[in-house]
């Protein structure tokens, strides 16, 4: 049988970064994270076929091979696993926004890969269910099968706020390059978990943080909700850089955007910038002030050519959609 589905890629404001269990992929600290809307989404069909002797993936219509393919081939072994088939998949998946960057294009593309290969095993999973299959291909995408606001602390994710109790909060992406990284975060984050010793006491405090955030959101209290986000933001840079040998996924341009934001800030705070694992600046504001922060960024981009500015509202989770690729 044939399915597709799409997911949207998700921006943590509480980082994952570290595995409690390699194996099982479960994470050692509670990310909270915003489900971005179908601007960063990833569409995918798969079908499984007696007809088809190996299983293969296509990205953006590209025949993919060496690591992407074994993580999908990987994947959909577990999930013929769980429906005792045997049957070969096509996978061709389709992606609006560019992968390894730091928009978490793997977070959109497991997430839309369990939704549609679940369906197309004849597998009839719940939401719970689900978010624990899409952890298996990875961790980040098993919040990007819920919609809003996102918490994931153990074997699945689960819904915190939908999109329409803050539909204010926008994410302005700003894309510095499309050049891919060269640390994959499954490798940085088990380096970071080895050797850095910040990292050890990033443990003893990221519970609170998180706690303190779900309530900042609970209570639509932006402030506060930037004051954590900056706070994790630097946390999580820190322990990279105290990751032996050190760790760094951002550009010069990456800090330059932070520092737009901490000026723009001095008067009051409008908006918090956030990264994950790549250059990419996330900056986390209010539809009312999305203009200031436009204007913010605005001079780095008119120097600087190659970079982009997306803009995201909260989105909906990964979902089944009619219209096939193949
Ligand atoms: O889901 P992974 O294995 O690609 O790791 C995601 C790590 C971060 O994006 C840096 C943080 C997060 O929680 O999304």
């Amino acid at each position: 049988m044939k399915a597709t589905a799409a997911a949207s890629a998700n921006i943590a404001l509480i980082k994952y970064w570290g595995k409690r269990d390699e194996n099982e992929k479960t994470p050692l600290n509670t990310s909270i994270s915003l489900t971005l809307d179908s601007s960063f989404s990833c569409t995918t069909t798969v079908e499984f076929s007696e007809k088809a002797n190996e299983d293969s993936f296509s990205l953006n219509r590209k025949e993919q091979r060496g690591e992407a393919l074994a993580r999908v081939k990987e994947f959909l072994e577990a999930v013929r696993g769980m429906a005792g088939i045997s049957e070969k998949a096509r996978v061709s998946s389709v992606m609006n926004f560019p992968a390894g960057v730091g928009i978490a294009s793997s977070a959109a593309g497991f997430a839309a890969l369990a939704a549609a290969s679940g369906r197309a095993a004849g597998l009839d999973l719940s939401p719970s269910e689900l978010s624990s299959l899409a952890r298996q291909g990875s961790g980040s995408a098993s919040r990007s099968v819920f919609g809003g606001f996102v918490k994931w602390s153990g074997e699945s994710a689960e819904p915190l706020f939908p999109e329409s109790h803050w539909p204010e909060i926008v994410d302005v992406v700003f894309l510095i390059t499309k050049k891919k990284k060269s640390i994959s975060s499954r490798e940085g984050m088990r380096m970071t978990a080895e050797t850095s010793r910040a990292f050890r006491k990033r443990l003893g405090v990221v519970e609170g943080r998180a706690r303190k955030l779900e309530q900042a959101i609970e209570k639509r209290n932006f402030e506060r909700l930037a004051e954590l986000t900056m706070e994790e933001a630097e946390e999580f840079l820190e322990c990279l850089r105290d990751t032996k040998p050190s760790l760094n996924y951002l550009e010069p341009l990456s800090h330059e955007a932070a520092k737009r934001i901490r000026e723009l800030n001095k008067n009051g705070i409008k908006a918090a910038y956030t990264f994950d694992a790549g250059p990419t600046a996330h900056i986390i504001t209010l539809r009312e002030n999305l203009e200031s922060v436009l204007n913010a960024l605005k001079p780095l981009q008119l120097t600087n050519p190659g970079t982009e500015v997306r803009v995201s509202g909260l989105g909906q989770g990964a979902r089944l959609v009619s219209r096939h690729i193949f």
